[in-house]
């Protein structure tokens, strides 16, 4: 009896892991966005802090409300809703998010940055490189070598395909899209709809 018990109990315990899998969760902002700003530093950071990546499966994507075009030679011009600072902070962001070796990585990255006043201010997005453990060369070769072009333009067509009427724009799961009220003020609660926050 007791030996059933333990084998049910073990069952029921797996189970239990199997159906709290990690919440996909993508933010889609751009760099000099102040609502993109305010949500990544005062909801998203906090949040995942505390439900960390066993709750929160998370994804930046950095472009926003940016457009691409293309010349003659294929080279890549990008036009940002803030001006071409925000583009070079977007590109930072792209390549950060890219030699990144961890999402935890990536977002202390995004939390130093868009904590400052100028988050595209090359010398806070270097300091904030660092502080994160990413080679600022690596980055500075990211931006030469065209990496970063590219990286932007598949940022571009991720965000094509959701409906990112608002920047940021937060999606559950790939099809969920709660009310932007309760994504941007409320992240953890409405996290927590999805996954077990109880642990
Ligand atoms: C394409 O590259 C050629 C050679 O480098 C240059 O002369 C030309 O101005 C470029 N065209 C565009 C549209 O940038
Ligand atoms: C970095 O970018 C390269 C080129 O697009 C890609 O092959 C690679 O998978 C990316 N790595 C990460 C961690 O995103
Ligand atoms: C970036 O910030 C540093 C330190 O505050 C400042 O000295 C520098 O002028 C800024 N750079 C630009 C391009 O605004």
């Amino acid at each position: 009896m007791n030996s059933l018990y333990i084998v049910l109990a073990v069952v029921i315990a797996v189970t239990n892991v199997k159906t709290l899998g990690a919440l996909k969760v993508q933010v889609f902002y751009e760099t000099l966005c102040p609502d993109s700003q305010h949500f990544i530093t005062t909801q998203l950071n906090p949040t995942f802090a505390q439900l960390g990546s066993e709750r929160i499966d998370l994804e930046l994507i950095p472009y926003g409300h940016a457009s691409e075009e293309t010349d003659a030679n294929g080279t890549k011009t990008f036009t940002c809703q803030h001006g071409p600072d925000e583009c070079y902070g977007n590109k930072v962001h792209a390549c950060v998010n890219n030699l990144s070796r961890a999402i935890e990585e990536s977002l202390h990255f995004a939390y130093c940055s868009e904590l400052s006043h100028t988050p595209a201010n090359v010398t806070v997005l270097q300091v904030c490189a660092q502080g994160a453990g990413i080679s600022w060369s690596k980055v500075e070769d990211c931006l030469s070598s065209g990496l970063a072009d590219e990286l932007l333009s598949a940022n571009g067509r991720k965000t094509a395909l959701v409906d990112a009427g608002n920047i940021p724009t937060i999606v559950f799961n790939k099809i969920y899209y709660p009310n932007r009220e309760s994504a941007w003020f409320n992240f953890k609660e409405t996290v927590c709809q999805f996954v077990d926050c109880i642990y």
